[in-house]
Parts: structure tokens; sequence; C-alpha cells
């Protein structure tokens, strides 16, 4: 059998000097170089006896040169030259181009600015002879399409996410006949997917997070013999299972700076069977504008493209000059697949960013064919203003709302719920000609709790009801709309006749809940007990729990709400006053619900349309206790009107008022406390300055 041939690079000038992956840290200065030495040799000689290892001299002040397998990527007479994404390897370049040009390789180098990490982060399968090719620390998505271009070959780009394997050959191992050992968690999903595609179930050899800590994966594989630094008994017999040996040598004190087996190795006569050169990667130029530093919108819109499996490259950036001055940022996205590409760029646009690439492009559309199903891609909608390029202009979109679909009509264009789109609609789909609009700064939604740290904290949610107060009155003063989305903990905490006062003295357009509140709230009204508890003591009565199915009968027996109210059966509370009033309300179903009330409405889609026709034009919304009404509610509204969650419970809080918009407000307490807090500055708003209590 041919010899194969290896470069290497003696550890004479080894160190641990710096940090530029996990495994540096804690080491500086703390590695021992007789030990590196000794380790160093035993690999050679392990390696020796399979294949010829040619040497290259190492140079001082260049620690990490031992790991030749960052030297470049060789194939047949050519190597592509490694570019170090870290300053702190850059100086190793001039030594290998030398060494390489001296051994008569072609050397092919990447323009600059993208960064190439060599056999490290490229690596050929030994079955089919196509190149994997790892992104997302070291090598970028943007060399990719450089080495299928000059190796002719096709690549495969796989997205690190794990930044203790930062380099692919960390925790993947390609081995011969199609084999590969690798660290699956290692990768994202669609990496994953990719791997699963090309490698049938038979040929993966998954390792556990153990084995892939001890650089099993970073192994050198010399006709069958595999050189690893350690590996568990079970993963040795699974290998020699399929014809393979193991052979393991200690090399702790590379893995100190965050390398073994293979990264002290170079393959210097890859033989390449010639495959059709390709890289998928596609990419499009995005602009986003805004506060991108004082608002974080540029990390934000950065990490959406990593996360989503991309990677950028800045074309422009123009920074404010003061700080009410927006800035601007023009950035290359690239992604392996369009697919990928498509899901990165639907994430920027509903951040608000836009694609730059030449003139206005119209959107897509695509015709429904099954009624109530959308085509493929469509564009699913946020809460924020959304604008479409259609027939040569902008278009904003009607009753905006998210988790829709985008319906054009003519010169309409409008939000529509899935199940309501009909056979031969034209939706929006794709990415092209789709903008949103967002306030000029991206807060998040701001929190106030007796939950947060500090003594103050009782006194916040007293400013943050005042500040409430004062702008239910200014709404209720120009004739605007609050719509209160209430729970039945709203009653048990003795909130109701609060909520009851609010509703009489004209601050509430609208009330939504389900049957529950109802139920309690009449409850209330007939016995004094809410579940059969007197809320006045306090304490369970006697029989109590009766009262509750007894109130729902006796509003059976009338026919609705409205009839036992006008039949004087019901004499006070929060429905009472509602109907007192004419303030509309509506009352969803669900799973659990006993009676229900005649009101009730169990089918949820005719539930949901009311829901959405009573917060249309709605300026606030405030959202008492209840989770899944409120969560119903935010999905339908859009952003712009002023959201106030208030729940005793932190993370209810948190998950409604983060919309990314900034007029949500979450308050973490208890409902029955913040509505009687909040009449009480109602009512001290009425009232003469001086007279107010401090
Ligand atoms: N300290 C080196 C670095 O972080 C280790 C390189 C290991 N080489 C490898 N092919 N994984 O760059």
């Amino acid at each position: 059998m041919k010899r194969l041939r290896y470069l290497m690079c003696p550890p004479d000038h080894y160190q641990v000097n710096y940090v530029i992956n996990p495994w540096m840290e804690g080491n500086v200065h703390r590695s021992s170089q007789p030990q590196a030495v000794a380790q160093w040799q035993r690999l050679y000689q392990i390696v020796k006896q399979y294949a010829d290892v040619e040497l290259v001299t190492p140079a001082p002040g260049w620690p990490d040169m031992v790991f030749t397998a960052n030297a470049g990527l060789v194939v047949n007479q050519q190597v592509v030259l490694s570019r170090f994404y870290h300053p702190e390897r850059q100086g190793e370049q001039p030594y290998f181009r030398e060494w390489f040009q001296a051994q008569g390789y072609q050397v092919l180098e990447l323009p600059e600015g993208i960064a190439f990490e060599g056999a490290g982060d490229a690596l050929l399968d030994r079955g089919a002879g196509w190149l994997w090719c790892g992104y997302g620390f070291r090598t970028m998505l943007e060399a990719h399409p450089y080495l299928a271009k000059w190796l002719s070959l096709e690549v495969l780009s796989l997205h690190l996410i794990d930044k203790r394997f930062y380099h692919l050959d960390t925790c993947f191992c390609p081995l011969s006949d199609g084999y590969l050992l690798y660290y699956p968690p290692a990768f994202d999903t669609y990496s994953n997917h990719l791997i699963e595609r090309r490698i049938p179930p038979e040929k993966r050899i998954p390792v556990s997070e153990a084995d892939a800590i001890r650089f099993a994966c970073n192994a050198v594989e010399i006709n069958r013999v595999i050189i690893a630094n350690q590996m568990s008994t079970s993963l040795q017999e699974r290998l020699q299972q399929v014809g393979f040996t193991v052979i393991t040598t200690d090399l702790s004190e590379f893995i100190k700076a965050g390398g073994a087996a293979k990264c002290l190795t170079l393959r210097l006569d890859e033989p390449v069977a010639a495959v059709p050169a390709m890289a998928e990667v596609t990419k499009r130029l995005v602009s986003l504008r805004g506060h991108l530093v004082d608002s974080n919108l540029l990390t934000e819109a950065l990490d959406r493209i990593t996360d989503g499996g991309g990677s950028f490259q800045i074309e422009r950036l123009h920074l404010g000059a003061h700080r009410p001055d927006p800035s601007e940022i023009q950035l290359w996205v690239s992604a392996p697949t369009e697919a990928v590409l498509d899901d990165i760029l639907n994430n920027l646009i509903d951040l608000g960013a836009r694609l730059a690439d030449g003139m206005e492009t119209p959107v897509r559309l695509e015709p429904v064919t099954q009624a109530g199903v959308a085509p493929d891609d469509f564009y699913v909608t946020t809460i924020y203003p959304t604008e479409i390029y259609h027939q040569d202009r902008w278009i904003r979109v009607q009753k905006q709302r998210m988790d829709a679909v985008i319906v054009v009509e003519g010169l309409t264009a409008t939000c529509r719920l899935l199940r309501d789109l009909q056979v031969g609609d034209l939706v929006v789909c794709g990415v092209d000609g789709i903008r949103t609009l967002h306030k000029p700064t991206q807060e998040r939604g701001q929190e106030f709790g007796f939950m947060e740290s500090g003594v103050s904290s009782e006194r916040r949610v007293e400013l943050v009801v005042e500040e409430i107060a004062w702008e239910l009155r200014r709404i209720r003063e120009r004739g605007g709309k609050t719509v209160v989305v209430a729970g039945p903990v709203t009653i048990h905490t003795g909130g109701g006749p609060h909520l009851a006062t609010l509703i009489r003295e004209g601050y509430v357009q609208a009330l939504l809940g389900g049957n529950a509140i109802a139920v309690h709230d009449l409850e209330q009204s007939l016995y004094g007990t809410s579940l059969g508890v007197d809320l006045a003591r306090g304490r369970t009565v006697k029989g109590g729990h009766r009262h509750h199915l007894k109130t729902i009968n006796l509003i059976r027996r009338y026919g609705s709400i409205r009839a036992a109210v006008e039949a004087g059966v019901i004499k006070s509370g929060i429905f009472y006053e509602c109907i007192r009033r004419g303030v509309p309300f509506s009352l969803a179903g669900s799973i659990r619900d006993d009676g229900p009330l005649p009101e009730t409405r169990m089918d949820l889609l005719q539930a949901q349309a009311e829901y959405a026709q009573l917060i249309e034009g709605a300026d606030m919304i405030l959202m008492l206790s209840t989770m899944l009404h409120s969560i119903g509610v935010g999905n339908m509204t859009p952003a712009g009107v002023k959201l106030i969650c208030v729940d005793i419970n932190p993370a209810v809080v948190t998950k409604l008022a983060d919309r990314g918009s900034l007029e949500s407000v979450g308050v973490v307490t208890d409902v029955g406390l913040f509505l009687s807090l909040l009449v009480r500055h109602l009512q001290q708003l009425g009232q003469p300055y001086h007279l107010r209590a401090a």
C-alpha cells in the first residue's frame, strides 16, 4: 500500500500563551515543555510507523504552530493557505506559506477578511470524496465557495455551535469506507440533518460527550489504524467491530491548548477524485437603520444571523455622530442553502431590516389552492406595522396582528388567519418586497414588581399604577378605548368591586374573559362567596362549593346574564356594571368550564373572532392575571397599543411584556391589590391637588 504523507511541527516553542478557545482558559503558562516534547515524540513515532512524516521548522513566538492541521488544506498539488481568525495565530501564515512554496505546492490564498483555518475546518469524506467544512467560530462560511471552486469539490457546510468544539476536526472525523466518527451536539439541527442525509446510519459512529471532551474525534486514521488521545473502551470496541484498530497516546499537554492528535498533523497527499464543484452558499445584501448600538439592534441582528446558521460580512457601516442620530449598516448575509437564508432573512425583516440588493423587488404572491391552507413559504406576520411592495408602490398591511398571512386583493393587503384563507386568495410568500417599521428605539418591555430586589419595589409598583391611572384618565377624556382582559383570580383576590368601579366610571370599553370570571363574579353578587370562599372573611362557607353551580343554573334559567340583571336578580358586580353601562364583553370557553353560562362561547373560532372585534381600535389593554386569554389577545394586537400585564407570576409577566415593543409594561403583583391601588389613584386624580394623599 502506498505510504501516506503528513506534516508535523516539533513543539520547541510550544506553550499556552493566550486564550483563543475555552480549553486554553486557566492553562496560560501551565503546560510543561518536557512533557509536551515527550508526548509529541511518541505521537511522531507512532505516525512514522504507518506513514511518512515531513517536518516544518517551528518559529519562535508562534506557540500554536505545532498544530499543523491549521496550516492549510492540501488537495493534490494545491494548498489553500490558512488565514487565521485570531491575530494570535496570524504570524504562522508566512512560515507555512514558505514551507509549501519550497515543496512546490501551488499556494492559494483567500481574500483578506475571510478566515479559514485549513484542515482543522475542512475534512474530506473518505467515502464519497466531498469536502465537509465547518464554520461558526473560526473559518467563515464565506470561505466555503472558494474551496469548492479552487479545488473542484462539493462542499458541505456544517455549523459548529459548541465553543469547546470550535474546529470541525475537534468533533468530526471521516474514516475509511465512508465511516464517520462525530459528536452530534456540536452541530446545529440543520447540519445534523445534512450529515444524516449523506451518511447512512450504519456508517455513523456518534460519540458521547465524555469521549468528545477527551478529543476522541480528533483522530488520525492511517489505513484503518486510528490514533487518538483517549477513547472509552466501548467506543474502541465499536470501531474494532467495523475493522479499525485504535492506538491511544496521551496528548494532555496539547489539550491544554485545545488540540490533540489530528490537530498536530496535516495530511499532505489528499488524493481527490474529481467531483463537480459545488458549494451551495448563497447570500443577500441587507440593510438595517436605527439606533443600532444604543438599542442593541445590531447585536440582536447579528445573533439572529449566526444562531440561524448563517454568517455575515459588513459591507458598509455608518454610525450616527450624536446620540439621537440613527446609524445604518449594510451587510452580506450568507447561508449554506436558500432555505436557511430565507429563514434568517425573515427574522431580520421582523427586526426592521430591508433587503438592499438592487431596486425594490415586488412581493411574490402565490395563490391558495386548498381552503384554509397557505402556500409553503408564506410570510408569517408580526405585531409591527408592515408594508409590501406591490405594483410599484409600498402598501401598508391592514389589520396588523401576529401569526397571520398577508392576503393581497388589488391594492389592499390584509392580515388573514390561516383558517380564513380561500382558494384563489393571493398570499405573500418568500422574503422580497416586505418591510416592517419599528419604533426608532427598540427597548424591551419594562417590568416592575414586588419580586424585584431592592427596598423600593413597592414604591415602584405605586409609581406604575400612578402612571396607568393617569393614562386611563386621558383615554377616557378623549373618548378612547381601554379593554380589560381578566381572569378569575381578579375575583379571588378581591379585585371584583374595584373592577366594577372602573366599569361604572367609564374607564372600560370592553371586557374579555372566560366562563370562570363571570361565574365567580355572579356567585359573589348572589352569595357573597367566590368558589365557596367568603371573600370578606376569607374563609370557606359550609356548603359553599354548591354556590358556583347554583349560580350557573340560575343564569341558565334566565337565559342570559343580561336577562338576570334586568330581572333584578343580579344587583352588583363586574357583569352587572357591564350590562348597565352597555360595555360589551366576550367570554371564551375552555375544556374545564362548568355550565357553561349562556354567553360563554364554546366555539373557539367564534370566540377568537369576537375578541378580535372587541379589541379593534383599543388604545390600552389591561391584562389581569390570565395567561391564556392574555396571550390570545397579545397575538391579535398590533404594536402601538399599550399593554399592561399584571400577574403575581413573573414568568407570565415576562412572557407578555416582552413583545419587543416599548408600549408593554409588566407589573408583578397581586391583581386585587393592583386594582385597589388603581381605583384609589383615579379617585385622587379627580380631587383638587391639595386634597390628594401623598
Ligand atoms: N490553540 C489552537 C487554536 O485555538 C489549537 C488548534 C487546534 N487545532 C485544530 N486543528 N483543532 O487555534
